[in-house]
Formats: C-alpha cells, sequence, structure tokens
C-alpha cells in the first residue's frame, strides 16, 4: 500500500523486441505499485487465435476489422501480477503462446484497422491512469504522454533461450535454432512495418537484460518508477 498511496497513479509503459522479458518484469512492477498489468501483445494474441480458430485469412484486412467488432478481450488481474485472458468471456490465456498463433500474430498486428480499432481500446484502458502497459508502440504511440517510459531489449540469442525454455517447460517440442529463427523473423516484421514499427521512444530508457537478472531489471525499474511517479 506505501507505494499506491505515495506515487500518483501514473501511466508506465514497457516497449521491446519479443523476449525480451517485458511482461514478466511488467506484471511484478505493476504489483509493487499496485497499478494494472495490460499487457497489449495479449489482446493482439487473442485476435490471431480466435481468426485461426475460425479459419480467416489472415491477411484480409476487413474480415479482422469485422471479427474484431464482434470480439471481447479482457484482461483480468488475479493479483500478485497474475493476469487471465478472456475472449468472448472464455479463458483463453494458455492458448496464446502456442507455436502458432506465435506465426500468425504479427501479421494480425500489422493490419491497419486491427491497430486502430486496439489502440483505441488500449487508450481507453488507460484512461484513468495506474496502469502499467506492455507492448511496441506504447511509448511511442498508444501512450506519448506516459510519466515513465521502458525499452526493454536483450540479444537475439538471450531471448531466443528465454522463449525456448518457456516453450520446453510447458511441455511444447521446439527446437532452439527454430525458435531463434522464429524471434528474429517476428523482429523483422515488428521494426520494418509500415504501421507503428517496433522502436526506443527518444525519451525511455533503455535496458539491455542480456545479462541481467530479472531482480536487477526490476530494482532499476522501480527506483526509476519511484522518482517520477512521486
Ligand atoms: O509481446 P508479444 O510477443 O506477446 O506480442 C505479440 C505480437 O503482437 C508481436 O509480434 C508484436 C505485436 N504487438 C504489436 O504489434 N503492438 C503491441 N502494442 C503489442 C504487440
Amino acid at each position: 500500500m506505501g507505494d499506491k498511496q505515495s506515487t500518483k497513479r501514473g501511466i508506465v509503459a514497457v516497449d521491446g523486441p519479443a523476449g525480451a522479458g517485458k511482461s514478466t518484469v511488467a506484471r511484478i512492477l505493476a504489483d509493487h505499485l499496485q497499478y494494472l498489468y495490460l499487457d497489449t501483445g495479449a489482446m493482439y494474441r487473442a485476435l490471431a487465435y480466435k481468426a485461426l480458430k475460425h479459419g480467416i485469412d489472415l491477411r484480409d484486412d476487413e474480415s479482422l476489422a469485422d471479427l474484431l467488432k464482434d470480439t471481447e478481450i479482457i484482461l483480468q488481474g488475479q493479483g500478485q501480477g497474475g493476469v487471465q485472458v478472456r475472449l468472448d468471456n472464455h479463458d483463453v490465456t494458455d492458448e496464446l503462446r502456442t507455436p502458432s498463433v506465435n506465426a500468425s500474430v504479427s501479421q494480425v498486428a500489422g493490419l491497419k484497422t486491427v491497430r486502430t480499432e486496439m489502440v483505441r481500446r488500449q487508450r481507453h484502458l488507460a484512461e484513468n491512469g495506474g496502469v502499467v502497459m506492455d507492448g511496441r508502440d506504447i511509448g511511442t504511440f498508444v501512450l506519448p504522454e506516459a510519466d515513465v517510459k521502458f525499452y526493454l531489449t536483450a540479444s537475439l540469442k538471450a531471448r531466443s533461450q528465454r522463449r525456448f525454455d518457456e516453450l520446453a517447460r510447458r511441455g511444447y517440442p521446439v527446437e532452439f535454432r527454430r525458435i531463434q529463427e522464429e524471434i528474429s523473423h517476428r523482429d523483422l516484421l515488428d521494426e520494418s512495418r509500415h504501421l507503428a514499427p517496433l522502436a526506443q521512444a527518444h525519451d525511455a530508457i533503455r535496458i539491455d537484460s542480456t545479462d541481467m537478472e530479472v531482480e536487477d531489471v526490476l530494482a532499476r525499474m522501480l527506483a526509476v518508477c519511484r522518482q517520477r511517479l512521486l
């Protein structure tokens, strides 16, 4: 409660490439600050998951936009930084990090009408402050007025290793080389896309976590937040 009472209900943006550990640290940070944790990647993932399930062509901007209009995505805090993703009132949390969603989400996130609607929803969620939002374009585009912006990155090898460990832990038969290729491909798509490409905001604090433990990254972020959100 101490943090909650001594800090204003600000906005913290956490951006960076796939596998940089954003969601891990952002959710713990939110818990410490007693803020809401909003994982915008999960919103794009939920839509990609639904589109795959309905057999919709992922390049078809109009169909995806229509699908999104009929789609409710709720990011529900579960305490201690846990988040449940509810898609049309079903818990899909465990379905969003599968290899098939990993392989299709960049395409869905690259569509103009999809982004316009997602950004509208994200701004609405942040309206009252008290949020840590993680994504790719939060500090640059979604919430450029954020009080604190972090750009969290790590080497391709470190990020691939983390994804590999995560998938292996969850029982997916994966090959490190394939994961590395997939992340590198996703980096390329995220960085080179015409709309809201992944980029560091000019006023973001860059943290390279390649050789850092989660606790150290978190301590650094918390120190900045305490200073800026006073
Ligand atoms: O952070 P993540 O890996 O869960 O993100 C999934 C995909 O969604 C990723 O390929 C980039 C995209 N994304 C985006 O374009 N904009 C965001 N704000 C968040 C994610």
